[in-house]
């Protein structure tokens, strides 16, 4: 899989290209009670090029042109499952449901899948339709029913069904983290349990890259870079905010799809102002903070995530700091500084139960957290450090990590498929421990 680029759905540029012409604000805010959807959708043979084309496998609410028998029966029961968890569970605006449609009344359509022989190195791809408002997929027969492709497309087509987000640029790259947040979640999480054994599938094993995530933690939290970006890899902070183990008011189980819904629409605002306004009781910058005090021990509400980091933890890169002369000081190495929203977790060497103390000192706004693991429980415990200092007492079944964060007072406008100076700038820091080394 890892040969074979997924799609960028460049749904952004594709909307634009196809030209459609519906106002972003001409959504009904009014509320009228959506009919109940059919129990089977309605096929629409004029979405991709399925017209003529009698060739497919239909279930309730997906077309499947050019497959049939098992072949096509693997795929669909997957993308039912996944339509049954997002739809139904999760409450994601129906994939049947009209962009170009103000309201939920319908009519419904089946999404069109179609097998397809080749797709220029990719393989999966989502398109929409204008015309209809409907998106429609191409994926490489051997890739459809593999979650981690044909979901993630479909993870598409129920952010564009979702609307808001569509044409504002400094969303796009966060497409693609939302796309591997649903084929991740509907793999893994407990969320999608009883979708996919209504439907036969069977929890697979996460896709969580940590040697990316966590090996190169400074930078922009949501990274659009060629290349070097993270935008593929950055959905464990959607399962965070979706698990909500710190119970924050706003997040939860639909929290990706009201950082959508509650958009400030056609603003071109990017998705951490939409997280800080569902976010009723705390900040955006307080999110990312506990988010990667979290990861340092992947302690996320993902249990499959934390046993792969339990497994990798010693092959990650953690070397953030270079030691100064004065015994207990440290400073950043230039090229790991955090960057927007980015992070340092930098374990501790502790021995035996001991008090560890902390001060950070920066060029800029930041916040810092001690987090602290017992190592025979796993249960996790979060220390703030109040303008950067702070201790905390460690017993000898107890770990602990330092986590320094980038979270400047105001949040920044920015496209993460082109990073400017502001959003690049890293946080220059010193730390002094005692207690423990780093
Ligand atoms: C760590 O967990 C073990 C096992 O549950 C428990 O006995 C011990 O008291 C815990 N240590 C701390 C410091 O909480
Ligand atoms: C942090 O620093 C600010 C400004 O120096 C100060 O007003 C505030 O009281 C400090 N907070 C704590 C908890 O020390």
């Amino acid at each position: 899989m890892a040969s074979k680029s997924i799609s960028s759905a460049a749904i952004i540029l594709l909307h634009a290209a196809c030209g459609a012409a519906v106002p972003l604000n001409q959504a009904a805010t009014g509320t009228v009670a959506a009919a109940a959807p059919p129990a089977t959708f309605t096929p629409n043979p004029n979405v991709g090029p399925g017209r003529g084309n009698n060739y497919y496998t239909d279930s309730a609410h997906f077309r499947l042109y050019g497959a049939s028998g098992t072949q096509a029966s693997a795929s669909l029961n997957m993308l039912e499952a996944a339509y049954d968890c997002y739809i139904n569970t999760m409450g994601w605006r129906s994939s049947g449901l009209s962009y170009n449609s103000a309201n939920d009344d319908g009519p419904f359509y089946k999404v069109n899948v179609y097998s397809v022989g080749s797709l220029g190195g990719s393989a999966g791809v989502m398109h929409n339709d204008a015309a209809s408002g409907l998106a429609w997929l191409e994926v490489l027969p051997d890739y459809l029913a593999n979650p981690w492709i044909t979901v993630h497309e479909w993870g598409h087509g129920i952010t564009y069904a979702e609307r808001y987000w569509v044409d504002q640029g400094r969303t796009g790259a966060w497409w693609e983290t939302i796309a591997n947040w649903v084929a991740d979640t509907y793999k893994t999480s407990t969320f999608c349990a009883s979708a996919r054994s209504a439907h036969g599938q069977s929890a697979t094993a996460t896709e969580i890259n940590l040697r990316k995530i966590i090996g190169d933690s400074y930078q922009v939290l949501v990274d659009g870079s060629v290349n070097t970006g993270n935008y593929y890899e950055a959905w464990p902070f959607l399962s965070y905010i979706t698990a909500n183990p710190d119970g924050y008011a706003g997040l939860g189980k639909t929290a990706v799809r009201d950082m959508i819904r509650k958009y400030n629409r056609g603003s071109n605002e990017t998705p951490l102002h939409s997280l800080d306004r569902i976010a009723t009781s705390t900040t955006a910058q307080a999110i990312v903070a506990r988010y990667w005090a979290r990861m340092a021990y992947v302690d996320i509400g993902h249990p499959t995530a934390q046993q792969v980091f339990l497994q990798q933890r010693n092959s990650l890169n953690y070397a953030n700091l270079d030691a100064q002369g004065t015994t207990g000081t440290y400073k950043v190495k230039r090229a790991r500084q955090p960057r927007y929203m980015g992070a340092n977790i930098i374990p501790l060497k502790i021995s035996g139960a001991v008090t560890v103390t902390a001060k950070v000192t920066a060029n800029k706004a930041f916040t810092a957290t001690l987090a602290v693991r017992n190592t025979s429980s796993g249960a996790t415990r979060y220390v703030d450090l109040a303008n950067g200092t702070g201790s905390t007492a460690v017993s000898a079944n107890e770990e602990a990590s330092l986590v320094i964060v980038n979270t400047p007072s105001s949040l920044i406008l920015f496209d993460p498929f082109s990073l400017t100076s502001d959003v690049q700038a890293g946080l220059d820091y010193t730390v002094t421990l005692t207690g423990a080394t780093a």
